[in-house]
């Protein structure tokens, strides 16, 4: 069968009822389309299930019964238009459905701010075993580079008593994670400073600093597939082959950071041009089960 066979109007609204239904039709248009995965699911099947409970206001996972409830004709319309922007435009499911979730906590996510898909979420639900001691829970936390703000609201679940500062250049990265700010009711918690780095920083220290900076070199944008041409490129590029932006986190942090304080950074790809260009640094690369590379942890002297 020809993706142009099934992808029609008249099927979904006449031959298809159910969510299950809705769902192995997606998953089965999905697959006979030209689509990249990169943006939470690795699958047709997850990325339909992920189009279509966000928009039917469920959570990411449902109780099996209810896959079998009805769907309103609307409904299917609706995500009839949704599917039809995925194949043919490209567009991410996330910008589709403006939901997504992060270490299980709901986000509103549009397209000034990336799609949270850091591997430094496995760091988070595993409360930081093994990378910061039980003891030393945070009180102070920095995350540079914010984005959604999905960094600094997981870890303000993981430590109640912290509070966290989220920095990003983007005046409307910070507007999202306002917004997202007050989805957790969590305005006494999160501070959101729109600044360059640590430029418009309170002059104290942290015992935290965590953040997924752009890391992308500029030429190697042509190359993505193009649903990442969706995402705001201010969340990719970084100079100096991608790595200027790691290079003032490294060198600004000490100053941030209290004494035995700790900087946690993601580098993916750029982890071999850390270690060449720092050699007198000690850097612990953390590990990620779930295929994430490229995370360090530095204790501050
Ligand atoms: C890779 S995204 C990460 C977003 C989010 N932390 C996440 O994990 O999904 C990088 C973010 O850094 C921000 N950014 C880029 N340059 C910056 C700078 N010089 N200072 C602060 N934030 C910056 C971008 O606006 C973008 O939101």
């Amino acid at each position: 069968m020809k993706l142009n066979q099934i992808l029609k109007k008249k099927i979904i609204i006449k031959e298809l009822f159910s969510i299950q239904d809705v769902v192995r039709w997606i998953a089965s248009c999905f697959s006979m389309a030209d689509l990249w995965y990169g943006h939470g699911a690795d699958n047709p099947w997850d990325e339909a299930i992920n189009l279509v409970l966000p928009l039917l206001g469920l959570p990411p996972y449902i109780w099996n019964i209810v896959y079998k409830s009805k769907l309103s004709i609307k409904e299917r319309k609706i995500i009839f238009e949704l599917v039809i922007k995925r194949i043919k435009k490209k567009i991410p499911v996330v910008y589709l459905t403006n939901k997504t979730w992060f270490c299980g906590h709901e986000l509103y996510i549009d397209d000034r701010v990336l799609i949270p898909r850091s591997p430094i979420s496995e760091l988070i639900n595993n409360k930081f075993k093994s990378v910061i001691s039980s003891y030393k829970n945070p009180k102070f936390i920095l995350d540079l580079c914010t984005g959604s703000g999905c960094i600094a609201i997981a870890c303000a679940y993981l430590f109640p008593n912290a509070h966290i500062d989220a920095v990003d250049i983007s005046l409307d990265a910070i507007n999202v994670v306002e917004y997202n700010i007050q989805l957790h009711g969590l305005e006494n918690r999160i501070t959101p400073i729109c600044s360059n780095l640590f430029d418009k920083l309170p002059k104290y220290t942290y015992d935290l600093i965590i953040s997924n900076p752009p890391y992308v070199n500029k030429k190697d944008i042509n190359f993505l597939p193009k649903e990442y041409l969706y995402e705001p490129k201010i969340g990719f590029i970084s100079k100096n082959n991608g790595i200027e932006i790691i290079e003032k986190i490294i060198s600004m942090s000490p100053f941030f950071l209290r004494k035995k304080g700790i900087l946690i950074c993601e580098v993916g790809d750029k982890m071999i041009k850390i270690i060449e260009k720092y050699p007198d640094i000690y850097f612990q690369w953390l590990n990620i089960k779930n295929g994430g590379v490229g995370i360090f942890k530095i204790e501050n002297k």
